[in-house]
């Protein structure tokens, strides 16, 4: 039962029609106080064109990953894919309040409807759709955990196209369902490290034993892109086009919160590339800075892989072999294998260099969490909310808790919304190892973030 303290004042499911869903993606870039960076070609070390990009993407994903236009309009067919599971519900998590007997109104915005079961698909479909307008055949990609794996393959599979993905090992032998559903979409799966590509078979040849990790993953979807004509490279996150197509999460939940007359304090979201939170904060950041709301940010990394809170902000690539262009970001070098967590989504050395750049400007802040205490916040989360979350937003969950604590100790009655940006139904032998008293945390202590970081690539400043 629900007490006066958290009686239910309003729905606990906001919807939007399918007809109230945005038809625009969002572009934060240009309403931002200084652009980022630009992304340097590692040969010349000059800023990156088109021309550089071609062998990997198409010129419609391009002309968005360097767009100056604040909105861009959404395909019809990507809408037409969109409405299977969009607009996702913003859930008030009355039952969670109740538990931690908090004064704070818990809001998380609910990605796990989506076909993949994650908030994955918003950037596969229209990527698929954008390939193969330009004629390219097939796409290659890595994968973690496997919801952006499952999410390319469900949109390759609606445009014809076919899909390769390469898993992190790790995942590939904690995971093995998604595998399965990878392929009854019509893709083909490899474990990375993989004998299938040159980056596979060096590092194999030097740590037989790899558990891989995304940017080794990244390197043999990249590889084989590249040598073949009539196959592009998709990748899941960082991109400023992938956060792009991920605003629509945010969007709709400004038009959600607007219905029940909330006004957000604080919004957490879990951080691997960051596309989940940038889709989730983009659109909320774009109204704070016009003056319009005044909202904290927290981005929630895993302490085993800490790229914000303790890597440096340099020059790197994107994959382990070197092969991408120079991104300025937060980093633990690309040579950084992080320990096997379960959630295997945040396992990159790397952070989206747009996302880095508002870490920098102060317009974000971050924290990194074990994984112990999120599983901990996901299993309380499930037990009242009846959701089970993927292994990545418990971080997020874990934040949101813990500032909900902090309003059952001050009194304050905080507004927080978090990105639930995926169930774990196929994630079950994480919660397995938990439960079971077998998990433990990794925590990446100061020397091994300076072994880490020790061979960055040597880029001058100015
Ligand atoms: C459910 C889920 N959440 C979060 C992430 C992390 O990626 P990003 O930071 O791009 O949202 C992943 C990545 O695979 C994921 O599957």
């Amino acid at each position: 039962m629900i007490d006066a303290r958290n009686a239910r004042t309003g729905p606990t499911k906001i919807g939007l029609d399918e007809s109230e869903m945005p038809t625009q993606w969002y572009n934060l870039v240009p309403d931002l106080p200084s652009p980022p960076p630009p992304v340097l070609h590692p040969g010349t070390l000059a800023p990156v064109g088109p021309e550089d990009l071609a062998p990997l993407f198409p010129m419609d994903l391009i002309a968005q990953e360097v767009s100056d236009q604040r909105f861009v309009d959404i395909p019809g067919a990507v809408l037409d894919i969109y409405r299977l599971w969009r607009p996702s519900p913003l859930y008030r998590a009355y039952r969670l309040e109740k538990v931690l007997d908090t004064p704070a109104r818990i809001y998380y915005k609910y990605e796990g409807v989506s076909p993949a079961g994650s908030h994955k698909p918003n950037t596969a479909v229209p990527q698929a759709y954008y390939n193969a307008r330009a004629g390219i055949r097939r796409l290659t990609t890595e994968t973690g955990a496997g919801q952006w794996g499952t999410a390319l393959a469900f949109a390759c599979a609606q445009f014809d196209l076919q899909c390769e993905v390469w898993q992190v090992r790790a995942s590939y032998d904690q995971k093995p369902y998604r595998r399965m559903m990878i392929e009854t979409f019509g893709a083909t799966i490899h474990p990375s490290p993989s004998n299938l590509t040159a980056a596979g078979r060096q590092i194999l040849a030097e740590h037989p034993d790899s558990p891989g990790s995304l940017g080794i993953a990244i390197s043999e979807a990249v590889e084989v892109a590249a040598q073949n004509a009539d196959t592009n490279y998709a990748l899941g996150s960082v991109l400023n086009h992938v956060l792009m197509h991920q605003t629509i999460i945010g969007e709709e939940a400004l038009l959600q919160l607007a219905k029940v007359g909330e006004q957000v304090d604080l919004i957490v979201g879990c951080t691997g590339g960051g596309s989940n939170f940038a889709g989730l904060t983009f659109p909320f950041l774009r109204e704070k800075l016009a003056g319009r709301m005044s909202p904290r940010i927290r981005a929630v990394e895993p302490a085993a892989c800490p790229s914000l809170t303790k890597g440096s902000y340099a020059y790197d690539f994107g994959d382990t072999a070197g092969m991408t262009p120079l991104m300025k970001m937060h980093t633990l070098g690309h040579e950084f294998i992080p320990d096997p967590i379960h959630a295997g989504g945040l396992r990159y050395h790397g952070m989206s260099p747009l996302i880095s750049h508002l870490y920098e400007q102060g317009l974000i802040e971050a924290v990194a969490k074990p994984q112990r205490e999120c599983f901990a916040a996901g299993v309380q989360f499930a037990r009242a909310e009846g959701i089970l979350p993927a292994p990545e937003p418990t971080h997020a969950l874990a934040a949101a808790i813990e500032e909900a604590l902090r309003c059952k100790e001050s009194g304050e009655e905080r507004v927080i919304l978090t990105a639930l940006c995926g169930h774990g139904h196929l994630d079950l032998p994480a919660y397995d190892a938990y439960l079971s008293g077998s998990m433990v945390d990794h925590e990446l202590d100061e020397s091994a973030v300076a072994q880490a970081v020790a061979h960055l690539p040597a880029v001058p400043v100015g």
